[in-house]
């Protein structure tokens, strides 16, 4: 089973960024755990600030993996070229946000991407992360 978490601009920031929102962990140290409890899958990762590569990123992984699990930060409020990606490609995508975010401005309370993808999760933490990848397991096992 193949899974690809890809994070979207600022997410390199981890750790550092506001962790009052954020949390004090950075993304490396919990995506090496995450995969050394799930070492029979293979999870993959990737990371950018640039709209363009995460389409890209998207239509390569889009037709040969198992689930896609996408936090796209800011370009989820913003982005019709990463809505329109998840809409062509055949993996399902599930998003993910740290924070809950409707519970913060009203700007972030709507995502242009979330009615291409097979659902959300918002507010977890990177706990979020985890439980989409609990779905996608759970999927395949059905
Ligand atoms: C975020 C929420 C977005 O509104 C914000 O732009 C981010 C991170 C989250 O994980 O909570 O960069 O996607």
């Amino acid at each position: 089973m193949k899974i690809i978490i890809i994070n979207g601009p600022n997410l390199n920031l981890l750790g550092k960024r506001e962790p009052e929102i954020y949390g004090d962990q950075n993304f490396e140290t919990f995506f090496n755990k995450l995969k050394s409890s799930f070492s029979d899958l293979q999870i993959d990762y990737f990371q950018s600030n640039i709209e363009g590569e995460l389409v890209d990123k998207l239509q390569q992984v889009g037709y040969g993996y198992d689930g896609i699990i996408l936090n796209a930060a800011a370009y989820t409020h913003t982005s019709v070229a990463i809505s329109d990606a998840i809409g062509a490609i055949e993996t399902p995508v599930l998003e993910v946000h740290i924070s809950n975010i409707y519970a913060r401005e009203e700007f972030r309370h709507k995502g242009i991407i979330s009615g291409n993808c097979v659902g959300m999760i918002s507010g977890l933490g990177l706990e979020g992360y985890l439980l989409a990848l609990t779905y996608f397991i759970n999927k395949a096992n059905d």
